[in-house]
């Protein structure tokens, strides 16, 4: 199966889950205007005034808060669903914010001009299948001043089976090197009931994801280590907003990740 296909099962599969996502996100939205981790609002600093591009954008729900943290912003997302609820979304409560349909394997094609601040976030990058390309995408959407912020799932966590780690068994389930396609016949989870939709994704190891971005041309400012995950398994109890984590794993397992970076000088 090519590139083009998979993805095409991707957006099908995402266009299902829009309404939902959008209805709870906006009641989510109405209880606090920034959904947005304490980590993320942390690492990200001050945002007041900056341009914002934020890559796989869903419903938009994130892209708002940024905006509500001062961004200037537009969200890039595969899903017309998704577009199309993010436009509601942001009219819901009169933010103004920007949205483009596209793929972002297909991104570098566009001209979308340049940004302060290029940000991805939670559950996004393993619907990629080729970090390269991403990583060019984001070289050229960023000004020379400009940085990139991505915050994610720990390539280790993806190696653990989910249902055993709900009981606190940690169990490898997937191999860390040379990780292959995977394709699913259910999409959902996190903010609605799973549909029947066949759709592919990827992981990726640590140095999958870093090297794309030196090859690019960008300079890692950092990379952190999180023990809390951006979802809730099983009895997971919150942690800080949006981070979850079993009491009993409290610095001991790698579940999330960030990294910052800048254009090589
Ligand atoms: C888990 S969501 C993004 C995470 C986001 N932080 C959230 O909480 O919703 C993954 C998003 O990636 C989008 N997506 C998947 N493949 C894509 C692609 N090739 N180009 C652009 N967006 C894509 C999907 O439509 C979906 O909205």
């Amino acid at each position: 199966m090519d590139n083009k296909k998979m993805i095409a099962y991707n957006k099908s599969a995402w266009n299902l889950l829009a309404k939902d996502h959008y209805e709870v996100f906006k009641r989510r939205l109405e209880k606090d205007p920034v959904l947005l981790s304490d980590v993320i609002v942390k690492e990200l600093g001050d945002i007041k005034g900056k341009k914002l591009i934020h890559l796989q954008c869903n419903v938009g729900q994130d892209t708002l808060s940024l905006a509500n943290l001062g961004a200037e912003v537009t969200g890039v997302d595969l899903a017309p669903e998704n577009i199309k609820y993010a436009k509601l979304l942001a009219e819901d409560f009169k933010i103004k914010a920007d949205y483009v349909e596209a793929d972002i394997m297909e991104l570098d094609k566009l001209d979308l001009g340049k940004f302060d601040i290029v940000f991805t976030s939670e559950g996004a990058i393993g619907w990629l299948p080729d970090l390269n390309v991403w990583a060019r995408a984001i070289r050229k959407l960023l000004k020379d001043d400009g940085f990139f912020y991505v915050n994610e799932i720990h390539p280790f966590f993806l190696m653990l089976d989910e249902e055993d780690y709900k009981n606190l068994r940690l169990t490898l389930k997937y191999p860390y090197f040379n990780r292959e396609m995977d394709t699913g016949d259910w999409i959902g989870g996190y903010a609605s009931d799973a549909k029947q939709a066949k759709c592919c994704d990827w992981m990726y190891s640590f140095s999958d994801i870093i090297n794309p971005l030196i090859e690019a041309g960008l300079s890692i400012e950092y990379l952190h280590e999180h023990d809390t995950l951006c979802y809730r398994l099983g009895q997971m109890q919150e942690v800080a907003k949006s981070q979850y984590r079993f009491d009993e794993h409290k610095g001991k397992l790698p579940l999330g990740f960030s990294v910052k970076a800048t254009i090589r000088k």
